[in-house]
């Protein structure tokens, strides 16, 4: 008989950090690329932004782009709720002028909300339990005229992580605050995720 997720250890869970600490701590982070995606090194913040345009990495792993985003000018926050994934932006990181924060997503209160929210290979690793979510979670987080920019993980296969979404469920979980004002297939897709990987900017109305 299967386990109920309840009832299962709480390294087998994604919903808890002890998951993603277990894959930290034993280096099987497949989904790390090492590099700041093309499509980001081109996106233009919202133009009524400040100067130090703010941007959140949610669920940030090794914070690879988030170092990127600091050196370019971005006032950057970068959070994972994963001590080990924290340990390893650390490193990563160095001595830097953004913000890194041990926290859950969806409790982390930041003072004011965001110009950017930069998401690469997150909601994939959210349970789909927790996608409904995710929309009204990210139009707090993303101020009016603010976008939501990056990778999201398309497909049919019901196992994960990485976490598949159909292009319709995943209209549904933004339109309500959102419009789609870019959607292309990754230049350089990372493996694991294969042909499924497409870059989207979403502006918040
Ligand atoms: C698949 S990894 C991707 C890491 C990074 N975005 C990258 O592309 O290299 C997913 C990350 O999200 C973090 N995470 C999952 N759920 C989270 C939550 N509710 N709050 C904060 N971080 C979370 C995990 O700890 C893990 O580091």
């Amino acid at each position: 008989m299967s386990q109920a997720p309840a009832d299962k250890p709480a390294h087998q869970r994604p919903e808890l950090p002890d998951f993603w600490d277990k894959r930290f701590a034993e280096g099987v982070t497949p989904w790390d690329h090492g590099y700041a995606p093309a499509e980001l090194e081109a996106l233009a913040p919202p133009a009524d932004s400040p100067a130090r345009p703010r941007i959140l990495v949610p669920g940030c792993g090794h914070a690879r782009e988030a170092g990127w985003l600091d050196a370019r000018g971005w006032a950057v926050t970068a959070l994972d709720f994963s001590p080990a994934a924290v340990s390893a932006a650390r490193d990563t990181l160095g001595a830097w002028n953004g913000e890194l924060h041990c926290a859950d997503f969806f409790t982390f209160a930041p003072a004011t909300p965001y110009d950017v929210v930069y998401e690469r290979a997150f909601l994939c690793a959210l349970p789909r339990k927790l996608w409904a979510g995710y929309g009204p979670r990210m139009a707090e987080l993303v101020r009016p005229g603010g976008y939501l920019a990056g990778f999201f993980f398309f497909s049919d296969e019901p196992k994960g992580p990485p976490f598949g979404i159909g292009e319709a469920e995943h209209a549904a979980l933004l339109s309500p605050w959102f419009d789609k004002i870019a959607d292309t297939p990754s230049q350089a897709p990372i493996p694991v995720f294969a042909e499924g990987e497409r870059w989207q900017v979403w502006q918040r109305r």
